[in-house]
Formats: structure tokens, C-alpha cells, sequence
């Protein structure tokens, strides 16, 4: 356990000598949502969202999430998420204001509007590039000028999975070791690969029953199966980053796939048994399957939820529709998508 809360670690360390108040009146930001190939499963420590194992994402592009600040002379923060106004006690709003707790000044107020071009809170990492794009909104806001780097620090005490997503193109987040999680940031890595495709098969938009963050605690505490996870999760990601280095798409597909099933089959394994898949989720994996065995190359990940990321690359793009017509085919690495 750390001596410090996170609110003490943000102003004492993390942002000592820069402003404490807002030095603009408005600001904006735009975060893509990411899918992990090496998942991020299982805490160290909970109040700083510090992960047990580091994790390996290629970020979505122009799927994620814009959101503009706004300082408003008012009582509490009004929170606007896809044009709604959302209640001062949801969930939603609280886990926004215990973010913005960790810097912002308590007479300070913003209208915050965000839009999600991902469903929310349906695995398709609403979480990662909600809170991606509140940090470079607030570092704009307060003119921190922070790096992306230790911006992920910030990114991170909101969702975890939200360090890997200011960036384009492929991030890694490396556990770190230390209390305070100063050492568990993530970067990009330099390498670009175009022709990889990251298809979005939505089985269901609707929220899920258990929250990522839920899951993973309860898979951590009650799953002996996950006794074996951060030992494969480990070696996944060493194999993930070198078949990225290597361009060689059928180990990062393999790999991916075997770390995602991995993964499930921790949850499976937890008590009461945690399944986010669906009769349509199982039903799309076996013509993934059956794909595959034709030889196309295609391979598949789920996160907490039950829709399904297929990985393949342009050339199988025409094939892979002809089996799932309702396909989102995104670009990961399309020209105007740089990494930063
Ligand atoms: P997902 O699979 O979509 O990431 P999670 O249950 O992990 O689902 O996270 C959903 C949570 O992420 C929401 O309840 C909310 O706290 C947060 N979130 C989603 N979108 C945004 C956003 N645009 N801005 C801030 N927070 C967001
Ligand atoms: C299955 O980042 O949503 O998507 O840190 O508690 O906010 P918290 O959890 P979150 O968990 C993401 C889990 C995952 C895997 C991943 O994205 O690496």
C-alpha cells in the first residue's frame, strides 16, 4: 500500500509547480478507444488502478471519444454524455467527479460534454477513451503541459485501460512496480502496421450487468484459474511485441486470441461464474473458427463483454465480410491517424 492517496501522489508529485487552477475558460480533446491483444486483467492495488501485468493495445481510430470543459459558474459539474444530461448520482457522474477530485479546485465547476462514437459500458472500451480524452482535455484546460506519457499516469487513476489511449496505433502499458505507480505508465511503440484491420462485431450495445472493474476483482479473488494468468499474460505480451516488430501477423493473431480465451476462461472460472459472452458471441467464435479452417486469416478478442474484435488484414477484408456482413472494419493505422 502506498503512504500516499492518489489526490496526494496528482498534486504533490505529478504536478508539482504547475497551475492548480484552470488556465482557460474552455477545452477539448479527442481519445480513441483501444482493444488490448495482451489483456489487462487483475489489480496490484485498487486505488491506483495498478495492473498486476503490463498489457499491449492497438488503438480504434475514429472510434472513441470527444469531449469539450467548459467552466460554469455552478453548485456541482453538469455532465452531458451523448447530449444527455446525466444525474448527479449515477455512477457515471460520481466516478467523473472522484477523478476530477484529484486536482480540480472544489469552488471550480465545468460543463463537461462527451460523446461516445463506441457504445458505453458495453466492452468496446467506452472507459478507456472516456477517460483518455478527459486527461488531455484537462491538460489543455490548466495548460499542464504534461507528456502523453505522464499523462497516461493521470488517464490511468480514472480506468486503467485508459493509459493505453491517448495515442494512436499500438501502446504499451508496463506494470510498473512502485506503491505510487509512477513507474506504470504507457507509451507508444514506433512501429505502424496499415494493413491491419480491427473489425467490430456487435453482438449487443446494451450496458453489462457487471462492470470491467467488478470482473476483474472478482475473478482475481475467488478464480483459482487465475493462479496461471499473469505468468501467460507475461509471456503474451513478450510474444505480441515481438511479432509486431516482426510484422508477423499470424503469431499476433494467434497470440491474441489464445490470451483473450485465457482470460475468459479466468472469469468462467469465478465465483459466481462470470460469463459476458452471449449465445451470439459463441455462435460468431465457431465461424470465425470455421473461416479460419477455410484459410482465411482472421483471429479473434473479447474484453468484458459480448462482442467480438476480429484481426485480420486488408487483403482478407472482401472474405471476412461475406461472412459478417454488419462488419465496422476500422483502420487502425489509416494515413491521417498518426501515432503522436
Ligand atoms: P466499457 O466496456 O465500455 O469500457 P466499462 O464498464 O469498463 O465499459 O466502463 C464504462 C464506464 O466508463 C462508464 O460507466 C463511465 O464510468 C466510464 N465512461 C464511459 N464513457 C465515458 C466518457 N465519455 N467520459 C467519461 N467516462 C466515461
Ligand atoms: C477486459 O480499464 O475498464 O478491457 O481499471 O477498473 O477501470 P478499471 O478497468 P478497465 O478494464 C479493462 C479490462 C479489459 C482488458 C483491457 O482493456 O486490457
Amino acid at each position: 500500500m502506498s503512504s500516499m492517496t492518489p489526490a496526494q501522489w496528482v498534486q504533490d508529485e505529478l504536478l508539482a509547480g504547475r497551475n492548480t487552477q484552470p488556465a482557460l475558460e474552455q477545452a477539448s480533446a479527442y481519445a480513441p478507444a483501444n482493444i488490448a491483444l495482451s489483456k489487462y486483467w487483475g489489480k496490484r492495488e485498487k486505488s491506483f488502478n495498478l495492473p498486476i501485468t503490463g498489457s499491449l493495445s492497438v488503438s480504434l481510430a475514429d472510434h472513441g471519444t470527444q469531449t469539450q470543459l467548459q467552466i460554469i459558474d455552478a453548485p456541482e459539474h453538469q455532465v452531458y454524455l451523448n447530449g444527455e444530461l446525466q444525474g448527479a448520482d449515477t455512477a457515471f457522474v460520481k466516478k467523473l467527479d472522484t477523478w476530477l477530485g484529484l486536482f480540480m479546485p472544489a469552488d471550480t465547476h465545468l460543463r463537461i460534454d462527451t460523446h461516445n462514437t463506441v457504445p458505453t459500458a458495453a466492452g468496446l472500451a467506452s472507459s478507456a477513451s472516456g477517460f483518455g480524452a478527459m486527461a488531455l482535455a484537462c491538460n489543455e484546460l490548466f495548460g499542464w503541459q504534461l507528456d502523453y506519457t505522464s499523462l497516461s499516469t493521470i488517464a490511468r487513476l480514472g480506468s486503467g485501460s485508459a493509459s493505453r489511449s491517448l495515442w494512436h496505433g499500438f501502446v504499451k502499458w508496463q506494470a510498473g512496480e512502485a506503491d505510487n505507480g509512477h513507474d506504470s505508465v504507457a507509451y507508444v511503440l514506433p512501429e505502424r502496421w496499415p494493413k491491419l484491420r480491427v473489425g467490430i462485431l456487435t453482438v449487443s450495445s446494451a450496458s453489462k450487468a457487471v462492470s470491467s472493474r467488478e470482473g476483474m476483482q472478482r475473478t482475481v479473488q475467488t478464480s483459482e484459474l487465475f493462479k496461471q494468468w499473469p505468468a501467460q499474460a507475461n509471456s503474451d505480451l513478450a510474444i505480441i511485441e515481438q511479432a509486431i516488430m516482426d510484422a508477423d501477423f499470424s503469431l499476433l493473431g494467434k497470440t491474441a486470441e489464445h490470451n483473450a480465451m485465457s482470460m475468459h476462461a479466468t472469469m468462467i472460472g469465478a465465483w459466481p461464474p462470470l460469463v459476458y459472452w452471449q449465445a451470439e458471441s459463441v455462435a460468431a467464435m465457431q465461424q470465425v473458427w470455421t473461416l479460419r479452417q477455410q484459410g482465411v486469416e482472421v483471429y479473434l478478442t473479447m474484453d468484458a463483454g459480448p462482442n467480438l474484435k476480429l484481426l485480420f488484414e486488408e487483403h482478407n477484408t472482401a472474405l471476412v465480410k461475406q461472412v459478417f456482413s454488419d462488419l465496422d472494419v476500422i483502420q487502425p493505422f489509416s494515413s491521417a491517424k498518426q501515432n503522436s
